[in-house]
């Protein structure tokens, strides 16, 4: 509910801006005679709204409580794999190496392109954190009943005073080209969605591990 609330404020607070910069374009098409103006005008309200649409797309399915059905066995190494190359795609450099050290470990049960979009945003703030260079290293291993996938980086670290809010919805210290702060917001939603862990450490300056858990579910034991 906590969360909600920071959503509810963050979402008023992203929305609003586009909302006025929309309605003052619109007043300037309404009193204006400059037809050519005009177009220019309608050009802005189309991109606002788009941008609104995207804020929109980006958090429809993140805060639905968690569906029990169609649940599938998903398996961690995969979606790591997946994400990886996903967000090799966004990488400028090659002097980033990505290091894959994943175990046989067992499957747990979620949706897979949940889990995916786990790996992929904490993947991808990791290569963000490191800009043109430095290692990125991800481990997966079996530790009693739960997978843990660690994710290590060695970037730019984050500040002690921003630990606490990383996962607040809209906290960036990113450009606005680079980052919209929704990622670990999602992270989180589905992390508890299917009863995970997330833990960040990090040192200014050095890197950052981020560790995450999820449940194995034995073969005959329940679904979640
Ligand atoms: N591996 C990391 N290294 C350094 N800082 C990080 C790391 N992961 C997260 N952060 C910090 O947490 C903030 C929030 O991360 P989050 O993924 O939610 O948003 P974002 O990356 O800024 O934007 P988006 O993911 O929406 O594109 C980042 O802006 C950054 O300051
Ligand atoms: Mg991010």
């Amino acid at each position: 509910m906590a969360a909600l609330g920071t959503l509810a404020s963050g979402i008023g607070h992203e929305i609003n801006n586009p909302l006025y910069a929309i309605l003052g374009a619109a007043e300037a098409i309404r009193d204006g005679n400059d037809l050519a103006r005009g177009q220019e005008h309608a050009q802005d309200i189309i991109g606002y709204c788009k941008h609104v649409a995207g804020i929109i797309k980006n958090l429809t399915g993140y805060i639905r409580p968690a569906d029990k059905h169609g649940l599938e066995p998903v398996y961690v190494n995969t979606a790591i794999s997946d994400a990886v190359l996903m967000a090799r795609l966004t990488l400028l450099s090659d002097a980033i190496e990505i290091d894959q050290r994943l175990d046989a470990v067992p499957a747990i049960f979620a949706k897979s392109e949940d889990i995916q979009q786990v790996f992929f945003n904490v993947i991808r703030n990791g290569l963000q954190a490191m800009g043109r260079e430095g290692t990125l290293e991800i481990e997966s291993v079996r530790e009693a009943n739960r997978v843990l996938v660690r994710i290590r980086d060695t970037g730019s670290g984050i500040a002690p005073g921003d630990l606490t809010r990383i996962y607040d919805p809209f906290f960036t210290t990113k450009g606005p080209d680079e980052g919209e702060g929704i990622g670990l917001f999602v992270v989180q939603q589905i992390v508890n969605k299917y009863d995970g862990t997330i833990e960040f450490e990090s040192e200014v300056g050095k890197g950052t591990v981020c560790a995450i858990t999820f449940p194995i579910r034995e073969p005959n034991g329940e679904e979640p």
